[in-house]
């Protein structure tokens, strides 16, 4: 008899967790859909790793629309089909005023009305999806497909930040007083400009082909298999209708739109109710003068009659409704001369030719560069320096290079690509230039002022050497004060550089060079993962840690001995002896070294001292693991390795094929084990 005190604790757990979830989706509210957060970053954090911990302890309490459940753990064979319960209608174009007139005309007339109110919106150019929620909760989404049926992309949906898992419904707003069953929203999946440049950046600097365009990347992220690859990818949603809803009575598209912004969906700002043709004509031409300075593509405007009785009294023909028609803006392409092919080095590291063309005019704004991406893009486009070149601005904020306006190649004159295009120094730092695929990156990682920002922002970061009180904003603040310069100046702050600055006080100057001083006692790992070599990850950082020991033998390490390494590829070894062969980068660490005073080895190293003080040799080929391998099994407790036989060796660990080292053992009366003995030895 008495209470449990193990429910107690339970039920209060359960409360907690309750609270927790509604907590996080209103901060995730705050900060996705409003764009006005109420807490910080690492408030918002603590509170979603103490929901973790809760349901980790009473996993029996994990439901679906837990926050913490947005990104699925497993990956989808296939996406299921869902049948749309009212059709997802597509929306006939109109290209000038006049259509947009002709629209209007029609509909009077078949209306029998001289009076129409209609409801612009800005058309989104992304993925049309449909999103469905039972008694508040969202429980379906899929894409519009052939308007009919779609793809079952729930698990996709839910990793966007910015769709409610739970409606914020309102008793009084109901009409028979129960929450309604189901509320459909429909909208558009897109991913920002700036997201996608982001995007394409991360992809050409991890060798991957860049989207073609947000749009692109965007629909190639909601048919991505894998929720967590989905869950990456900056996607946002505009909601601007409904489907089936039930329980609710509006009157015109206004109120429904206003109603999904209440319930906590996201609506664009823009949307405007206006009283006539002539003045939704009048909202397209202020649309196409914002549409450079919008942070998202949008391809014209929708007109929709506003009223909803009217809508149902028009009706549909075909697949489109006869209510509503979309404006398309003129395409944006012009002709210039291509003056020459430069090459810019980016964040990342990796040099990207740029077209310098002869300014011209594109949809209102100058054009004097365009990316060209890649040299291959270079080869495919087939230009040379002189030619007439069309250029695009599909809304991009960055132009692009469609491609010659006269052909001129053909079997007998074929298109040969300059070789003098690609320096084989940086232009920015005159590190070494190395070709990885298509993609040429700079090598001067630690010491190139264009990847400066990159470069440090990734050594501070929480995975890397953790100092906290280097946001962007201060990192940028303090590039701009010629205070960094590489990353080892973050060791040379002072409190009183600090203290001059603007917003910088007495004590997050202090916190900040008690962080920086803190970093020194990191781990190898994380020292490793924090020069930002390319291709070496946490994982793969924590590999060569294990492996090298200690970071001096790391930079000797030739590509051969890296490949030797389970899980590490060709490709990241030679990145990892090209990083360590520029000088420009061996200063930088110099200097670190000196600041750190001795850098941090191997957790694994530091830990064994089964072997301390052993001296080992190893020859020819051992049977199931690799020399180098050995040798961190044996340095890992402690041993050491050596290249040559002497009195001093302990043991020589001699596999196949074993030569002169074997022999002179034998004649210094060297103790001579096989790998067995090896791990018999380690095993002790
Ligand atoms: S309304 C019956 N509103 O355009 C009307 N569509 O061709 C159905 N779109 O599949 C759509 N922005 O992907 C509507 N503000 C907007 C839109 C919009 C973009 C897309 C949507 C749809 C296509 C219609």
């Amino acid at each position: 008899m008495g209470i449990d005190i193990k429910d107690i604790i339970e039920k209060d757990a359960i409360d907690e967790i309750a609270s927790l979830r509604v907590l996080i989706e209103r901060h995730n509210y705050n900060y996705y859909v409003l764009d006005a957060p109420e807490i910080t970053d690492g408030e918002y954090d603590r509170l979603f790793r103490r929901l973790e911990e809760l349901e980790q302890k009473f996993p029996e309490h994990i439901n679906a629309l837990s926050p913490t459940q947005r990104v699925g753990h497993e990956p989808v064979r296939t996406f299921g089909t869902v049948a749309h319960t009212m059709p997802m209608l597509s929306l006939k174009n109109a290209f000038n005023d006049e259509e947009v007139r002709e629209f209007d005309m029609r509909l009077k007339k078949l209306l029998e009305t001289d009076r129409i109110e209609y409801i612009c919106e800005p058309k989104m150019d992304g993925l049309a999806v449909s999103l469905v929620y039972g008694d508040g909760e969202f429980y379906r989404g899929s894409t519009r497909g052939d308007g009919y049926v779609g793809e079952d992309v729930t698990t996709n949906l839910k990793t966007i930040r910015s769709i409610p898992l739970r409606l914020n419904i309102e008793g009084e707003k109901r009409v028979d007083g129960e929450v309604a069953p189901v509320i459909e929203a429909r909208g558009e999946v897109y991913i920002s400009l700036e997201s996608f440049d982001k995007l394409n950046e991360e992809r050409i600097a991890a060798n991957e082909p860049p989207f073609a365009n947000p749009r692109n990347a965007a629909a190639g992220s909601m048919r991505q298999l894998d929720p967590q690859i989905t869950a990456q990818r900056p996607l946002n949603i505009f909601c601007y209708g409904v489907g089936r809803l039930d329980g609710f009575d509006f009157k015109t598209h206004y109120e429904t739109l206003m109603a999904l912004k209440e319930w906590g969906l996201r609506v664009n700002p823009l949307t405007e109710v206006v009283s006539d043709i002539e003045e939704a004509l009048k909202y397209y031409k202020k649309l196409s003068e914002i549409r450079d300075i919008l942070d998202y593509e949008i391809d014209g405007m929708v007109i929709k009659v506003n009223d909803l009785r009217t809508q149902e009294r028009a009706g549909a023909i075909a697949r489109s409704p006869r209510w509503a028609i979309a404006q398309k803006f003129p395409p944006r392409q012009e002709e210039t001369r291509l003056i020459d092919i430069l090459i810019s080095v980016g964040r990342t590291g990796a040099l990207t030719p740029v077209a310098k063309l002869e300014p011209v005019v594109v949809g209102g704004v100058t054009v004097q560069n365009a990316s060209l991406h890649n040299m291959d893009e270079i080869e495919r486009l087939r230009i040379l320096k002189g030619d007439i070149v069309v250029i695009e601005r599909a809304g991009d904020v960055i132009p692009k290079v469609v491609g010659l306006l006269k052909e001129k190649y053909g079997k007998e004159n074929p298109y040969i690509i300059p070789k003098d295009i690609m320096p084989s120094k940086c232009p920015e730092c005159g590190a070494a230039v190395v070709r990885t695929g298509a993609i040429y990156f700079c090598t001067g990682g630690l010491s190139c002022p264009a990847q400066l920002k990159g470069s440090i922002e990734h050594f501070v970061s929480k995975t890397a050497l953790d100092i906290d009180g280097m946001g962007e904003r201060n990192v940028v603040q303090l590039i701009e004060e010629g205070l960094l310069r590489d990353i080892s100046d973050i060791y040379e702050l002072k409190k009183d550089d600090l203290t001059t600055l603007d917003r910088w006080g007495e004590k997050s100057a202090e916190n900040l060079i008690l962080a920086i001083e803190e970093s020194k006692k990191s781990t190898l790992p994380r020292l490793i993962y924090a020069f930002g070599i390319k291709g070496v990850g946490e994982a793969t950082a924590k590999t060569l840690a294990e492996n090298f020991g200690r970071l001096d033998a790391l930079m000797e390490a030739t590509e051969e001995t890296i490949i030797d390494i389970k899980d590490i590829g060709t490709e990241t070894a030679r990145s990892l002896v090209e990083f360590f062969a520029e000088e420009h980068n061996l200063a930088v660490i110099e200097r670190l070294r000196v600041h750190f005073g001795s850098f941090p080895v191997s957790d694994i190293k530091e830990r064994g001292t089964k072997l301390t003080e052993k001296r080992f040799v190893l020859t020819g080929t051992l049977p199931t693991i690799t020399r180098t391998e050995a040798k961190a099994l044996i340095e890992a407790e402690g041993g050491k390795v050596s290249s040559s036989v002497s009195k001093k060796t302990d043991y020589v660990v001699a596999g196949a094929e074993a030569g002169s080292k074997l022999e002179k053992a034998e004649r210094l009366g060297v103790t001579v084990i096989d790998e067995a003995g090896l791990m018999e030895l380690l095993q002790e």
